[in-house]
C-alpha cells in the first residue's frame, strides 16, 4: 500500500487497519530521526500548517507543533481565546481567513463533536482532528496503540481495559475503534452513570467491578473524570457522589495492582488527576508508560502529517 486511504484524519472510525499500520511504520522511521543529534528532516518544507485550538491543550498542541517543526513545515498557531471568534466570527469564516494566507493543512481542536467533519466539507485544506468534544481524538488513540505495540508486540488478541469517564471521553471512543481495528479485545469499566447506553453497539465488554476488570486485562488505559463536560447548559450534573468515592471504587492504586497475579501495562493519556483515577505510586511506577506515550506522540503525529501531506491537492 502506497499511501493513506484519506486526505483528512477526522477520526479512527474513518480510517482502515492498513492506514493505521502505515502510520505506525512511518512513525518507526521518524522515531529513529528523533533519536538522532539532528532531529529535523526537510520532508514538509514549503508546507504551511495552522494549529487551530478552540479548547485548552498542553500535550497535543505542543506535540503537533514539535512534529511540524521537526518536519520543517511553516507553522502558525491560533488560539480561540485571543482571536476574533470572541467578536462573533463563524468557524468557517475563521478558517477561510486563515486559509486565505495560503495555509495547506489545519490541525483543529474544538469543543463541538463533528466540527472537523463539518469543516472538511466546506474547505479545501487537509484537516487533522486534534480532539472534537466527546467524539474522537484520533492521534491520541494512534499514539496509545503505538506505545502498547512497542511494549507487548502485535495487538491481535491482547486484552485492553479502558477505565473512567467513558461517556464524555473522546479518547475512549478513538481507542475502542483503533484497538478493535488492530484485533485487540476491549473492555470498559467505570460507574454505570459514566458508561454510555450506546456501548452495546460497539462490541466491547463492560465490567463495573474494577478488580475483576483488572484481572481480565493485559493493558489498562486510565482516563480522567471530565468534570468540565459533566454539565447541562452550564449547570453541573453529578454522575457520582464525590471524587473521594470515585477514587475508592475506581481509582487504580499500587495495592490493587499488586493484588493481581500478573504485571499489566499502565497508560494514561493525561492530564492526570493524581489521587483520583490513578495514585502517584502507579503513575510513577515502571509499569506505567505515560511519558513514553508523550514521547511517541511526536513521532506518530509526524507520520500522520507526512502521510497526509502526500495527499495535498
Ligand atoms: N491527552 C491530551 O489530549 O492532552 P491535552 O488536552 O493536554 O492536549
Amino acid at each position: 500500500m502506497s499511501g493513506l486511504s484519506t486526505k483528512h484524519l477526522l477520526g479512527i472510525k474513518y480510517i482502515t487497519a492498513d492506514d493505521i499500520n502505515l502510520i505506525f511504520k512511518t512513525a518507526d522511521n521518524f522515531k529513529d530521526v528523533l533519536n538522532r543529534p539532528i532531529k529535523k528532516v526537510p520532508s514538509l518544507r514549503d508546507v504551511t500548517i495552522a494549529n487551530v485550538f478552540f479548547e485548552n491543550s498542553t500535550r497535543t498542541k505542543i506535540s503537533f507543533e514539535l512534529a511540524e517543526k521537526r518536519l520543517s513545515a511553516d507553522v502558525v498557531n491560533f488560539s480561540a481565546s485571543s482571536s476574533s471568534v470572541n467578536k462573533g466570527e463563524t468557524l468557517i469564516d475563521t478558517v477561510n481567513n486563515i486559509l486565505a494566507m495560503k495555509v495547506d493543512m489545519v490541525v483543529m481542536r474544538h469543543p463541538s463533536p463533528g466540527a472537523p467533519v463539518f469543516l472538511s466539507k466546506h474547505i479545501d485544506a487537509n484537516i487533522v482532528n486534534a480532539g472534537d468534544g466527546t467524539h474522537e481524538h484520533p492521534t491520541q488513540a494512534l499514539l496509545d496503540a503505538y506505545s502498547i505495540r512497542e511494549r507487548v508486540g502485535d495487538l491481535k488478541g491482547k486484552k485492553v481495559l479502558i477505565i473512567g469517564d467513558i461517556l464524555h471521553s473522546r479518547v475512549a471512543l478513538s481507542n475502542i475503534f483503533c484497538l478493535q481495528k488492530l484485533g485487540a479485545k476491549v473492555m470498559v469499566c467505570g460507574p454505570p452513570t459514566l458508561i454510555p447506553k450506546y456501548i452495546n453497539t460497539l462490541d466491547v465488554k463492560v465490567e463495573y467491578n474494577l478488580k475483576k476488570a483488572l484481572e481480565w486485562c493485559d493493558v489498562v488505559n486510565i482516563l480522567r473524570i471530565q468534570l468540565e463536560r459533566q454539565t447541562d447548559e452550564g449547570i453541573p450534573i453529578k454522575y457520582f457522589p464525590s471524587l473521594r468515592e470515585y477514587a475508592m471504587f475506581y481509582g487504580v492504586t499500587k495495592e490493587l495492582l499488586q493484588s493481581l497475579k500478573k504485571d499489566i501495562l499502565v497508560l494514561h493519556p493525561g492530564p492526570m488527576n493524581r489521587g483520583v483515577e490513578i495514585s502517584s505510586d502507579v503513575a510513577d511506577s515502571d509499569q506505567a508508560i505515560i511519558l513514553d506515550q508523550v514521547e511517541n506522540g511526536v513521532a506518530v503525529r509526524m507520520a500522520v502529517l507526512y502521510l497526509l501531506a502526500g495527499k495535498l491537492d
